[in-house]
Order: C-alpha cells, then sequence, then structure tokens
C-alpha cells in the first residue's frame, strides 16, 4: 500500500512588510536587498498555532476531510508558542484530530523531516495525517539588525497524506545533520537569531546539492526526470547556484521567497502548496523537495505526485 498527498494549503499574515519599509528606518534599501536574496516582502503577524491552524483548516478542505479524519499531526516549527507544550497539542485540539500530535524542530529542513516521519508512520498503520510547516520567525528576529531583520517572515502551509494509493509517495529520502555547525546559526532561549550568513551560504549551497545527488540516485532518477522542484526558500542566490551545478532549471522550480522571505519550516510547504494551487504538478508527476537549516540540517525527498489507487 503506498500513500498520496489529497489536500494542502497555506496561511500568511496580513501584515506585509516591504523592503522601503526596512530602509525607512535601517542603513538598507530595497536594491541591496533584492539582490542579495530576492526577497522584496514578508508577511508578519500571528502566532504559530494560529497559522497552522488556518494551514491546516486550507489542507483538509482541499482534501475533503475533516479534523476527526486525521491520526496523525506532526507540527514542523522552530518557533513553538510556548516552550511546554508543543504547539502541536493546541493545533489538535482546534482541528479536532484524532491519534497523536507532535512539533518536530529540523529548522528550514523540517517540514521534509516531517513529511518523511509522517509517511513512515502511514506505512506503520495510522490512515491519515495532517503535516503542518509553521513558523513565527519574526519573534526571534532582532527588528533593528539589518544583517537578519529582512531575511525572514512569518506563514504557514500544510499537507494531508492518506494511506491506501497504488503508488509510492516517496521514492527516496536524505536526512542529514552537522552538530558541529551550530554556532554559525543558534537563537537561544528569550534571543534572537545569530547568523553567520557568509558561511551558512556556503555550506547551504554544499549541503543540498550532495543531499540532492544522493536522493537523486538512490530514487534511481535524473534531474530531468524532475517535473518541479521546490527548494528551501532562504535566498534566491542559494537557489540558483544549486539548480546550475545539478542541472533544474528555473523555470521548473517553485518560488514564493520574494513574497514571502524565509520562513525556516513553513518555506517548503508554501512553495508546494502555491505550486499545486497553480496546477504546476500533475498525476504521476515526479517532485523533488529539499532543505537545509540551523543544526545544520539538510533533507530532501523525491516524491511522486498523484492519487492514484486512492479510494475516494
Ligand atoms: N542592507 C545593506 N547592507 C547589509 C545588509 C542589509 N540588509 N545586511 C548586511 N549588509 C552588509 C554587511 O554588513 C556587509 O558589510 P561590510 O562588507 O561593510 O561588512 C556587506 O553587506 C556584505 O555582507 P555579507 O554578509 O558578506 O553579504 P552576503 O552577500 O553574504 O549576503 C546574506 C548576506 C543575504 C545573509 C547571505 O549571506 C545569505 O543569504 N546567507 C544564507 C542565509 C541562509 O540561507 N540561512 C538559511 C538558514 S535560516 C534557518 O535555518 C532559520
Amino acid at each position: 500500500m503506498g500513500s498520496a498527498i489529497t489536500g494542502w494549503g497555506e496561511a500568511l499574515p496580513d501584515h506585509v512588510v516591504t523592503n522601503d519599509d526596512f530602509a525607512a528606518r535601517l542603513d538598507t534599501s530595497d536594491e541591496w536587498i533584492v539582490a542579495r536574496t530576492g526577497i522584496r516582502q514578508r508577511r508578519m503577524g500571528g502566532t504559530t498555532s494560529e497559522l497552522a491552524i488556518d494551514a491546516g483548516r486550507a489542507a483538509l478542505k482541499v482534501a475533503d476531510l475533516d479534523g476527526a479524519d486525521i491520526d496523525l499531526l506532526v507540527l514542523a516549527t522552530t518557533t513553538p508558542d510556548q516552550t511546554i507544550p508543543a504547539t502541536s497539542s493546541a493545533v489538535h485540539d482546534a482541528l479536532g484530530c484524532r491519534g497523536g500530535a507532535f512539533d518536530l524542530n529540523a529548522a528550514c529542513a523540517g517540514f521534509v523531516y516531517a513529511l518523511v516521519t509522517a509517511d513512515s508512520l502511514l506505512h506503520a498503520g495510522h490512515h491519515r495525517a495532517l503535516v503542518i510547516g509553521s513558523e513565527t520567525l519574526s519573534k526571534v528576529t532582532d527588528q533593528d539588525d539589518r544583517s537578519t531583520a529582512v531575511l525572514f517572515g512569518d506563514g504557514a502551509a500544510a499537507i494531508v497524506l492518506e494511506a491506501g494509493a497504488r503508488d509510492e509517495l516517496v521514492l527516496a529520502y536524505d536526512l542529514g545533520v552537522d552538530g558541529a555547525a551550530t554556532p554559525l546559526l543558534y537563537a537561544d532561549h528569550g534571543g534572537y537569531i545569530h547568523m553567520e550568513g557568509r558561511e551558512v551560504f556556503r555550506r547551504a549551497v554544499r549541503a543540498e546539492l550532495e543531499s540532492i545527488e544522493n536522493v537523486l540516485s538512490r530514487a534511481g532518477v535524473r534531474p530531468d526526470d524532475i517535473a518541479l522542484f521546490v527548494p528551501h526558500q532562504a535566498n534566491v542566490r542559494i537557489i540558483e547556484a544549486v539548480n546550475q551545478r545539478v542541472g533544474l532549471s528555473m523555470e521548473r522550480t517553485a518560488l514564493v521567497l520574494e513574497r514571502t522571505g524565509n520562513t525556516s519550516a513553513a518555506s517548503i510547504p508554501l512553495a508546494l502548496a502555491e505550486a499545486a494551487d497553480a496546477g504546476r504538478v500533475a498525476e504521476g508527476d515526479l517532485v523533488l523537495l529539499s532543505g537545509f537549516g540551523a543544526g545544520m540540517t539538510w533533507a530532501s525527498a523525491v516524491i511522486r505526485w498523484g492519487r492514484r489507487g486512492l479510494p475516494r
């Protein structure tokens, strides 16, 4: 028995912060931010649970399911509402889900970690999982520090996974971490994000390249076989560097960071949900997901889009 993505949805706060909003009060400019990152605006506001609940509801609607149909909830986040309990508890309650729920923190690679974990649990006997990436990074970013403030935004996106499909959803995956790189990117309890941007950039390109090569080879597919690439949305220059080296075209790449900034664990599902809404993926298409983040973590997966064999 395989599994399939049957629903997807997103939630972005209403409040838009443009590059010019930063330039009005910090020593920066729209030109610098666009040229160095590709980001033009980001959303800020809400809590991680509120955004996750809205995204989860939207994904359930597309799947034509109720919360009670879900028997597993995995919330990928680095910005939980509280230290205790897990933010997924509030999301589980608000959506009326059944079964278990837990938070998963693998930074910007968190959504792919969560997808792989949930899919494995479907193979272990669960029926339907809601996998959400939700972040409120504006809470942990010093809004007066131009080197980080302009990069991060808030948002959430979710997918519904269902067991019982004819095809396997995950053809191959690659998860990794280099804990020795922790000092390059961290936020202490109650503190703000500290990032060695240039070094993180360098390592991000290297980690993503290796991870993508691993996962393509494990799946036995070539870059040309990939219909849609959904990378972590941190910096368009990282995405371009990876694409050029792997041989993936920007036309087949899902991008939202221009409008959202870096939303960590929410960035890959946001780009995936928008691509799915735009009809950029069809039954049987191969989709490559790849992210990297604090830890430093990385995660890639080749998945097959479509719901062949599902009863409904
Ligand atoms: N506006 C204007 N100037 C700026 C700004 C800004 N917003 N931010 C930094 N600068 C200045 C710096 O102070 C520096 O000035 P100096 O040369 O006088 O010292 C100059 O610009 C160049 O700084 P660099 O850091 O070398 O610039 P770079 O081209 O590397 O771009 C950036 C910085 C955008 C942060 C880039 O390094 C990057 O994207 N790194 C990767 C970040 C990332 O991918 N993080 C992902 C993980 S996030 C997570 O896990 C939560």
